[in-house]
């Protein structure tokens, strides 16, 4: 079990050190597989050129671009919502960039009222996020576009 307000209190003493995406952003991705058992990767897909393109993670080397509009990352950022997959084999377009993945959740993070990112978190067993860690989740998300510095 993850504490999460613990986990919030974490994200936002790193953001509190550098707010700028790049430190911000990598040190959350290791917070994050430290915090969460059963995790094969972490991170964050950030909304360059029309098109997703991999930010600061920790797992293995993952897909470099991902179209908005696919795989579980791109439709999260195009329907602007969170999706917790709990069998990702069954999600249609789903991107195996690692073949351990089945279940994975995505949070879009906006910036100026518009999703500019997308926070990825993949595990190995099926059905991995409860709606606990969804709700967790997505307040780390809300500390995270409220306080990072995109460029
Ligand atoms: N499976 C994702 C691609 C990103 S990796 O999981 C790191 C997707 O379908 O969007």
């Amino acid at each position: 079990m993850t504490d999460y307000r613990l986990l919030s209190r974490q994200a936002q003493e790193i953001i509190d050190a550098d707010p700028w995406y790049v430190p911000a952003l990598s040190n959350i991705s290791a917070l994050l597989m430290d915090a969460l058992p059963e995790l094969n990767w972490a991170g964050f897909y950030l909304l360059r050129g029309g098109r997703l393109v991999v930010g600061p993670f920790q797992g293995k080397p993952a897909c470099v671009h991902i179209p908005a509009g696919k795989g579980v990352c791109g439709t999260s950022l195009a329907e602007d919502r969170t999706l917790n997959v709990p069998d990702v084999h069954q999600f249609p377009g789903h991107i195996a960039c690692d073949s351990a993945s089945n279940s994975e959740i995505v949070i879009p993070l906006h910036r100026d009222g518009k999703p500019a990112a997308v926070m990825d978190i993949d595990s190995p067993v099926y059905a991995r996020f409860s709606e606990e860690d969804e709700a967790g989740l997505l307040a780390v998300a809300g500390i995270l576009e409220k306080q990072v510095l995109w460029e």
